[in-house]
């Protein structure tokens, strides 16, 4: 037994997000002592299978975090928000996926190849991941900041079903049998509406009286956040899919001095897991046909004719593996090394 290593718990094991990590911490032989697996009732005596061995999942409810040293919750803002502080109360280090905690001042909303330096000064509050395309935007901006400087950003998502969770692939797999049945069915839409199946829907998460949705709210605030460039001007139209996993973006990027695309997407390229697909016919990435869910996919980079400062690219983010389960592994890796040096942070 690796007795250096974290006891890890997992909330909301059983969900899709909860899947991807332990698929993670198998994949990548993420270091642990042991794991304990917890979800609702619901789930309560499942047995789920982790390195081999079967570990049974217990309800949160009455579960006791004494003895844990890190706790990843995967779950939705209600139950985070009830159980986080409980978790934090018994002296675990504890990473929230959820909306909880996101915008909280004393939290650390964190990717951390841009801003893992937060990371420098222990004792942490509450440590956040953002969504599953903040993730990728910020690591895409952050080098182009870095290369010309960011002066305005417009983002249109292409979003996927199980960015709503099991219950989100659920419905638009239900609706999408029904509708070829029958093309007059009354679709379920209840976490899509209307109905997803064969339809594009453009909002996600809630309508704001503005007009905006949440979703659209959500990704401009984690971006200024975890880029601290908080006046940057940036805005997001996000559409739901029926695609079951990964999400796409269209992005348009204007820099503060022209912008050249060979050196532009050499440096993209150059980044840890990105990949830059090639210009020729069908080469650009799609969810289903990007590959390896642990990098982000770019496309299309192209600079605008009339104007040298600006350019498009196209992005293709598996959303529960790059996107939020391999983040949420590096800032639990990152500030348990920081905790307890040769605790040991490896992921990049
Ligand atoms: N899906 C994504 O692409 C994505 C990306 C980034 C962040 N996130 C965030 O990650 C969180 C989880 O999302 P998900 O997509 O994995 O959802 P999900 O598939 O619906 O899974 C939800 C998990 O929470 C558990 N749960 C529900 N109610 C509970 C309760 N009262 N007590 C304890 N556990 C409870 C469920 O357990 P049962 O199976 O027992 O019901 C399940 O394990 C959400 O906050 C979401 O916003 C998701």
């Amino acid at each position: 037994m690796d007795s250096a290593a974290p006891r890890i718990v997992l909330v909301g094991a059983t969900g899709v997000l909860g899947t991807a990590i332990i698929e993670l911490i198998e994949e990548l032989g993420i270091r642990h002592r042991e794991i304990r697996l917890v979800a609702s009732d619901r789930s309560a005596g499942r047995e789920i299978p982790v390195d081999g061995r079967l570990e049974t999942v217990r309800s949160l409810a009455d579960f006791d975090f004494a003895g844990a040293d890190l706790v990843l919750f995967c779950t939705a803002e209600a139950v985070s928000r009830r159980y986080v502080p409980v978790a934090r109360a018994q002296g675990a280090l504890v990473v929230d996926s959820s909306g909880a905690y996101r915008t909280d001042p004393d939290t650390l909303l964190l990717v951390p190849p841009v801003n893992g330096h937060l990371l420098e000064r222990p004792p942490f509050g509450v440590l956040a991941g953002p969504g599953a395309l903040t993730v990728p935007l910020v690591r895409l901006l952050h080098c182009v900041e870095q290369y010309r400087g960011v002066r305005q950003v417009v983002m249109s998502s292409y979003q996927a079903a199980s960015a709503q969770g099991r219950q989100g692939i659920e419905e638009l797999l239900e609706g999408s049998e029904l509708a070829l049945r029958d093309p007059d069915a009354e679709l379920p839409a209840d976490l899509f509406r209307p109905a997803l199946a064969f339809n594009v829907v453009p909002v996600a998460g809630r309508m704001l009286e503005s007009g905006a949705s949440t979703e659209e709210q959500r990704i401009e605030q984690e971006t200024r956040r975890i880029l601290s460039l908080p006046h940057l001007d940036i805005s997001a139209n996000c559409v739901q899919v029926p695609v079951v996993n990964g999400h796409a973006a269209a992005v348009f990027v204007e820099a503060a001095l022209p912008v050249e695309r060979a050196e532009l997407a050499a440096l993209l390229a150059g980044l840890p897991r990105v990949v830059v697909h090639g210009d020729r016919p069908g080469a650009f990435p799609t969810p289903l046909t990007a590959g390896d869910p642990d990098r982000i996919h770019v496309g299309r980079i192209r600079v605008v004719p009339h104007n040298p400062r600006a350019f498009w690219l196209w992005l293709i983010v598996d959303n529960l593996r790059a996107g939020a389960a391999l983040n949420l592994l590096q800032i639990a890796e990152a500030a348990s090394a920081r905790r307890r040096p040769g605790a040991g942070a490896r992921l990049r």
